[in-house]
């Protein structure tokens, strides 16, 4: 078979050759050019024909904010991204092609033309575009236990990150979060190595999948790029260990040893791997004391050697400049590491200088920079970027789709996970009457979608295009009934009613990375007031939880008669309303054990052990009552815990 193929492969060589001699093309063009080449073949002769100058350039990554007019041409930079929040001044699909055509342009216009590789978080959805679908966060759909659906939304995604010329994604995020006062939490699906691994390889190969239809160029593989990321142990990192930008658990050290390594948080990325991911992010934490930019042996030894992978690695955002010693040594020591594409945000030309000086010294050897020019190569031409380097609006369709919403509504909904139904509080009656709605998040799209949702932060307005679950609740109340809203759960000119129900949608404010990183995961006072406000004026408490991470709501359980997590759900806050209300089971499970207290923590499902009743979580791993089919947990009168 294997001839067969070269043969097949040697005719077409021929052909080609021939086809251009006999239309005597004025200039010959370079192999790598020809798409008919085989992928190694155009690797190896473009690379045969950069200089050093050019090879730099392309293991470069700068934050388009930063980049002077005209600088990826001058610069021969290789790839450009957006970070948090990083939208063009027109925050449209079209203002959004227009800026990375613009790009693309520069580099086309180069020696050799070699097309920039544009990335962008679209971690839930394409959050930084205004007016995508966004879905919810990666931990309700790990509550969904649904890898289909996971698949799809990778697709979905993929589409409206081309309706905006972007082909790069730096996501799934496959972090094994072993303690939730971490910030980046909800960017996980799971504390269970083996839920992380089946939804983030299901969220890649949708991702890296070709549309039905595609007719791809030679040796094209996919239209956007996944990332595996943050290579390796950014979710089991230890609380209050050295975090080099002073948060409590981000980019902190992680302190476990090899087996313990191999067995918790490697499965992900060799699933990865398999699964063809184009490029894997580097951590910003530590192991044992060494940051991950630094790690040889786990960067190039393991993942490169060991696991096979051919992609290429990225640095994170500065994430070498944390190593310790100066800015050329940071240099030397991650691309010796294996780090082949260097995210520079801002500074780019300190850079290039540096490693530049690192080769023209011995310090980093010309074989590791063609390995790492390779590789980027390599993924260019497998995304096809060479045969079609410019933005696609056939793609533009896609952006909010009525597809794309319906996928987001069937997220949110298998999403929620009913922690506790008493009363017969759900579904809520249609004809209930009177329905009174408190909490801030109950009408607000910003707090609904949580962080990387238009800013990096995420927003805590409505700016967010979708709806609110109060949307939901007001489109699902049959006509006798009278729907209410108060943020604070105040009704004063409804004195002396009591309405049959009601309903509380309490909120986390919406962070990202380390800024949210919480040693207590206590709800706001003004939230609990809610709760505490409400609840003498309805004869049925419903509280619904939106958060990126379990809370503690231990002291406030026993006021509500139904308890719902429904973290993050996106843009389709409506759609949480059609659960309540008993449109679709509940049908979630928890992605990660719930804890009784702040004090028990770090508590998950491998360090939970023997802990039950007053010792063990509120609710263990897995937990979900409706279809999910758990055990309603029995309330304990447990001491205080100081
Ligand atoms: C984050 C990455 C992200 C990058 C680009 C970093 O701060 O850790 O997850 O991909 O920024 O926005
Ligand atoms: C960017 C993010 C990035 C972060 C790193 C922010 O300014 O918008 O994308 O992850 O900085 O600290």
């Amino acid at each position: 078979m294997k001839r067969l193929i070269s043969v097949v492969l040697l005719a077409a060589v021929i052909l080609t050759a021939c086809g251009s001699a006999v239309s005597e093309a004025p200039t010959e063009t370079p192999l790598y050019r020809d798409p008919a080449q085989p992928v190694a073949a155009r690797v190896a002769d473009l690379l045969a024909r950069m200089t050093l100058e050019e090879k730099i350039g392309q293991m470069t990554q700068v934050e388009k904010n930063s980049l002077p007019v005209g600088a990826v041409a001058d610069y021969f930079i290789g790839s450009v991204l957006s970070g948090g929040g990083g939208s063009p001044s027109s925050n449209t699909p079209e203002g959004w092609a227009a800026m990375v055509d613009g790009f693309q342009e520069q580099a086309l216009s180069t020696r050799l033309g070699i097309p920039i590789l544009y990335g962008v978080d679209a971690v839930h959805g394409h959050g930084n575009l205004a007016g995508a679908t966004i879905f919810p966060h990666n931990i309700g759909l790990g509550a969904t236990r649904n890898p289909d659906l996971v698949r799809q939304i990778g697709q979905a995604t993929a589409e409206e990150m081309l309706a905006t010329g972007i082909p790069w994604n730096f996501g799934p995020v496959v972090a094994v979060v072993q303690d939730v006062r971490w910030g980046r939490t909800y960017e996980g699906y799971s504390e269970d190595t083996g839920l992380v691994t089946e939804l983030s390889v299901a969220y890649l190969e949708g991702l890296q999948t070709l549309p039905s239809g595609y007719v791809p160029a030679p040796g094209q593989t996919c239209l956007v790029a996944a990332t595996a990321k943050h290579y390796i142990g950014d979710g089991g990192t230890l609380f209050g260990s050295d975090s080099p930008s002073g948060y409590l658990i981000d980019q902190a050290d992680m302190q476990v040893d090899e087996a313990t390594l191999r067995a918790l948080y490697l499965p992900p990325y060799q699933a990865a791997v398999e699964a063809g991911a184009l490029s894997v992010m580097v951590s910003f934490s530590s192991w044992n004391g060494t940051r991950m930019h630094a790690n040889q042996y786990l960067i190039t030894d393991v993942l490169k050697g060991e696991l096979g992978f051919e992609g290429f690695v990225v640095s994170d955002w500065a994430g070498i400049d944390q190593i310790p010693g100066d800015y050329y040594s940071d240099v030397v020591t991650s691309i010796n590491a294996g780090v082949d594409m260097v995210m520079v945000p801002q500074g780019f030309q300190l850079f290039l200088f540096s490693l530049t000086a690192a080769v023209e010294n011995g310090d980093v050897s010309m074989a590791r920079i063609d390995d790492a020019v390779s590789r980027i190569l390599w993924a260019k031409f497998l995304l096809g970027l060479f045969d079609h380097p410019y933005s696609d609006p056939a793609y533009l369709a896609t952006v909010r789709s009525p597809e794309h919403l319906a996928l987001a509504r069937q997220a949110v909904h298998e999403s929620l996970v009913l922690l506790k139904n008493e009363n017969q509080a759900l579904p809520v009656d249609r004809n209930a009457g009177l329905i009174l709605v408190a909490g801030e998040g109950a009408d607000n799209t910003g707090l609904q979608s949580g962080g990387w949702t238009l800013e990096w932060q995420g927003v805590s307005s409505s700016r967010v295009e979708g709806s609110t679950i109060l949307d939901g609740i007001e489109a699902l109340a049959g006509p006798e009934s009278e729907v209410h809203y108060n943020r604070f759960g105040r009704f004063d000119t409804l004195e002396g009613v009591i309405a049959p129900v009601g309903i509380v949608v309490v909120s986390e404010n919406p962070y990202a990375e380390g800024v949210g990183d919480s040693p207590g995961l206590q709800l706001s006072q003004t939230e609990i007031n809610a709760i505490v406000n409400l609840r003498p004026q309805v004869e049925i408490l419903i509280v619904v939880i939106l958060s990126g991470r379990p809370v503690i709501i231990t002291d406030q359980y026993p006021l509500a008669d139904a308890w719902v997590a429904a973290w993050l759900p996106g843009s389709e806050g409506a759609a949480v309303a059609d659960v309540l209300f008993g449109e679709v089971p509940f049908t979630g499970r928890l992605p990660y054990t719930w804890p009784r207290s702040s004090a028990q923590l770090p508590l998950n499902i491998n360090t939970v052990g023997e802990l039950r009743g007053c010792d063990g979580p509120l609710f263990p791993f897995g937990y979900g009552l409706g279809e999910a089919a758990s055990e309603p947990i029995e309330w304990l009168e447990c001491p205080a815990i100081p």
